[in-house]
């Protein structure tokens, strides 16, 4: 499309504002075991069957129907079984929850706060019961799972309903004021930043591109102490000698951006972890077209982006002890008059070259600049890549691990322990010599794609631009950032991946 018809149509759309999504909001109370009681409760109980003496205060309530409800269903305790009574006068509903006989990890609580929330009328009241475990605020991690599994994305239905409804959740246990404390300046602040991940992942690419995840990441910190948001433009992107991000996005009229959020809650002379996400609005594989087949989804290939802005924003709220530097190369790939073709040479920031081999091999060349532009400004003491970058990868490990490629299995198998213990796991592919010599070209200094395992491949294009002795960690979410159905902390959909991985990991290089 010639230049001139690009403004026009950019001015046409440009008006489109983006609401924030209309949705019901979970808010927890925390108290104590109290006798005064009704209306929706949710149980927990374990699999020895026992009740708590609140628990056992409400079966009196009941004249004991709740025990002979439990025996008559059978009701096993298993981790996560669940039961939902209606007659149980004087409640109104009666859903029973079961703990299994494990002790139960934060991670394992968030999952059981999950499970209540499947199963939860509106406005119910959770009884914690007997629960095995170890953690002190147990009803925070609960409360963390109950608010992830309760996200829905309505904005667009129009018959939703404006008044913003809450979902007032009342969490009973013995540890209510630590609970209380940590939610509230803490876990909530996760739950909010894998929301807005989702939100922005859930956004159609005809409502969402490049300025406006800029606009939106804008609002997300606004007020948000020790941050400051730089975001680079087109010009600027030119400027800085970053063809390889330009060129990505010279097939749309909307134009790129690199957003660049900046965390100081350390000393000034303490390096910063950074973290890069590819944020490609809609990924249409540009001249090198995608089949028709799911291309929708690709609205999301920008996963890894929103998750770096959750992330930092989770730590910042926190006021985290760490100093993060997150990075957010966006565009969108378009086929065009403008766009680059299959055999095109691209000029990065740091001078090195790239023939393109195919143009749907996109989250590369964005990610490319992106890493350069971390490692020349901010000498980061890790830098932590994050994309849906290969079918292959989702194809190799499917949909409950994201891979993690890095230099020197010790660091992924540090990686794997991370995720086992944020709830989103990761398992390692390899980054062979081989795999940086199937990407020489015969032109250029690197080609974008072509030879064995595509995972690798892509990893290898990356660290083409990664100084070898930059500790350096690279996720591929393209299995993992989008659910087809349900787990326990996560509904269908946008899965917000990342945050909850990219949160414990500053919590761990913060300690
Ligand atoms: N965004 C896609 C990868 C993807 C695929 C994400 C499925 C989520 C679900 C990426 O840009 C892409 O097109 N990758 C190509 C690379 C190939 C051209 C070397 C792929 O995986 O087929
Ligand atoms: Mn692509
Ligand atoms: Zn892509």
């Amino acid at each position: 499309m010639p230049k001139r018809y690009k403004l026009l149509a950019a001015a046409g759309f440009s008006l489109a504002t983006v609401l924030s999504a209309a949705k019901a909001e979970v808010s927890f109370d925390f108290t104590s075991p109290q006798n005064d009681v009704d209306g929706n409760l949710v149980l927990m109980i374990g699999e020895d069957l026992e009740m708590s003496p609140a628990i056992q205060a409400v079966d009196e309530a009941t004249g004991g129907r709740l025990s002979i409800a439990l025996e008559q269903a059978d009701f096993s305790g298993d981790f996560g079984a669940s039961l939902k009574l209606h007659v149980m006068t004087p409640y109104e509903t009666v859903v029973v929850v079961g703990t299994g006989d494990e002790d139960l990890t934060p991670r394992k609580l968030a999952d059981l706060g999950g499970h209540a929330a499947a199963h939860a009328e509106e406005d119910s009241t959770l009884i914690t019961g007997n629960l095995e475990t170890d953690v002190e605020a147990a009803g925070a991690w609960l409360a963390k799972g109950f608010a992830l599994r309760s996200y829905s994305f309505d904005k667009y239905k129009s018959d939703n309903d404006e008044e913003d409804s809450t979902n007032s959740v009342k969490i009973m246990s013995n540890s209510s004021s630590a609970d209380r404390a940590l939610y509230n300046t803490d876990l909530r602040y996760v739950v909010e930043g894998v929301t807005f991940a989702r939100d922005i992942g859930t956004e159609p690419g005809n409502k969402v591109y490049p300025e406006i995840v800029a606009d939106r990441v804008r609002t997300l910190f606004s007020g948000v102490r020790n941050v400051r948001i730089e975001v680079l433009d087109a010009a600027d992107i030119r400027r800085e000698g970053m063809g390889s991000l330009m060129g990505v996005g010279l097939g749309s009229i909307n134009d790129p951006r690199l957003v660049v959020i900046r965390y100081n809650g350390a000393g000034a002379n303490e390096d910063p972890i950074a973290l890069v996400g590819k944020g490609i609005t809609f990924d249409t594989g540009g001249i090198s077209l995608k089949p028709n087949n799911g291309m929708w989804l690709m609205k999301s290939d920008l996963s890894g982006a929103v998750a770096v802005a959750g992330s930092v924003y989770a730590a910042a709220k926190r006021e985290a002890p760490v100093n993060i530097v997150g990075l957010l190369p966006l565009a969108e790939n378009m086929p065009s008059q403008d766009a680059i073709r299959p055999g095109d040479v691209l000029t990065t920031m740091g001078g090195k070259t790239i023939e393109i081999i195919s143009t749907d091999a996109e989250g590369r060349l964005v990610l490319a600049d992106a890493v350069q532009y971390a490692q020349e400004n901010y000498n980061p003491r890790l830098l932590l890549n994050i994309a849906t970058l290969t079918g292959s990868a989702a194809r190799a490990v499917g949909d409950d691990y994201a891979v993690v490629i890095t230099r020197d299995l010790e660091t992924s198998l540090d990686m794997m322990k991370i995720g086992e213990r944020a709830g989103e796991d990761v398992w390692p592919l390899p980054l062979h010599p081989s795999h940086f010599d199937q990407i020489k070209s015969d032109i250029a200094d690197i080609k974008n794609t072509g030879g064995s395992p595509g995972a690798s491949i892509g990893a290898a294009v990356v660290g083409t631009f990664i100084d070898e002795d930059q500790p350096w960690v690279h996720l591929d979410i393209a299995g993992v950032d989008w659910r087809d159905s349900s787990n326990p902390t996560t509904p269908k959909g946008h899965a917000g991946w990342g945050v909850r991985f990219m949160d414990q990991l500053i919590r761990e290089e913060s300690e």
